[in-house]
């Protein structure tokens, strides 16, 4: 073999690893991480995707895991058993609720949800089963900024550990566990891979006991990720802090525009002024604001229609955080799974639709937005 140098990392699309003999059978178990043998358990790639979300959020180990939906899984067998309990922000991703609801009540895991008025005095709803306060960064889909500091000292106080799904803020803007959080976990399919080519996820640990567990959760369940969408998350990585950028540059400016709209009753962006933790988003964003926002035209799903119908550039594709914008509408998709009640409580009704925006010139994203309101 020629002795080769690659600029790039190779793609090592294998799903195991030879031995020359006994010894080095040895050397692999006497020398965790420095060998392989099994891609389920683990592959270059995806150490070197995992080593690069670690380093931006500052853990102490990451891995990586097939989808953000089993990231959340991973992390939550990781801390409970069957009988624990588990707090959970009301506002959260609907997939999650599902997760919770549907299946891990099913293993004996329960969930109560904190409302937002009660984020962070929750005393009453920890009980001595309590092992964890799962919560987003920013909320999907109407971007309520979590103070993850002071959730920290709470879940501290109560000896209860703090996971924290940090998908729609990115390390560009926030690193959870600098500010007290004991997990966070990524659906790598959005910002951090980037290019909506890719289905992946990353749990991230502070404490080696934390991801002691992460890892035998992940490869016993087998929730690995691929050497293949591992390779193309991390080149995509390579682009994050750049994309960031241009995702929070555009989405202001749209923001902007909308909420001076007659045909837009509501804007929902961090960025805004009127955002009720405006103050709070700019000091824990790093002074970014992020690349999505909603915004509730008429409560008419004729209205919603039109507008959809006029955009020629802006797809509805219900994802997120890809470099092309697109918009969601969260009653139909993400949060289709709650129930008529909690759907109204959060305040997801008929004419809020969620835009991700995207890193295209802003004239071209304003152009497009003003033909799908226009027929409104
Ligand atoms: C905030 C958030 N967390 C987790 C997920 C689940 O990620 P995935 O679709 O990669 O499983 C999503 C998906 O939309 C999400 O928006």
């Amino acid at each position: 073999m020629p002795h080769i140098k690659p600029k790039a990392t190779p793609i090592f699309q294998t799903s195991v690893f030879t031995f020359d003999d006994l010894n080095e059978l040895e050397l692999y178990f006497e020398q965790p991480g420095q060998r392989y043998m099994y891609s389920r358990y683990a592959n270059p790639n995806s150490d070197e995707l995992a080593n690069e979300v670690n380093e931006l959020e500052g853990g102490i180990g990451a891995v990586v895991t097939s989808s953000g939906m089993s990231a959340i899984l991973t992390a939550i067998l990781a801390i409970c058993k069957a009988g624990d309990h588990v707090l959970c922000a009301e506002e959260i991703y609907g997939g999650s609720a599902a997760l919770l609801n549907q299946e891990l009540s099913r293993i004996g895991i329960e969930v109560t949800y904190v409302p937002s008025e009660a984020t962070y005095t929750f005393d009453a709803l920890v009980q001595p089963n309590t092992q964890l306060f799962l919560a987003e960064t920013m909320s999907n889909p109407l971007l309520l900024v979590f103070d993850i500091r002071k959730l920290a000292e709470q879940t501290k106080q109560h000896g209860i550990k703090l996971v924290i799904d940090n998908t729609f803020a990115t390390p560009v803007l926030t690193n959870p566990l600098s500010l007290g959080a004991d997990i966070v976990i990524h659906s790598v399919t959005k910002y951090l891979s980037g290019h909506s080519d890719v289905t992946a996820g990353v749990v991230v640990c502070q404490a080696d006991e934390d991801l002691q567990r992460v890892q035998k959760v992940m490869l016993t369940y087998g929730l690995n990720l691929s050497p293949f969408e591992s390779w193309l998350a991390a080149r995509g990585l390579k682009t994050l802090r750049l994309r960031m950028k241009q995702h929070c540059l555009n989405a202001l400016a749209i923001a902007e525009y909308l909420e001076n709209h007659q045909k837009v009753e509501q804007v929902w962006y961090p960025g805004l002024t009127n955002h009720a933790q405006h103050r709070l988003a700019f000091e824990q964003g790093n002074g970014y604001f992020g690349g999505m926002l909603s915004f509730r035209i008429k409560d008419d799903a004729e209205a919603v229609n039109r507008f959809m119908q006029g955009l020629e550039q802006i797809p509805f594709a219900p994802s997120l955080a890809g470099v092309s914008t697109s918009i969601s509408y969260p009653l139909g998709t993400s949060h289709r799974s709650l129930s008529k009640e909690q759907q109204q409580k959060i305040g997801i009704t008929v004419g809020v639709i969620r835009l991700s925006v995207g890193i295209e010139e802003t004239e071209e994203l304003l152009t497009d937005l003003e033909r799908g309101l226009s027929k409104v």
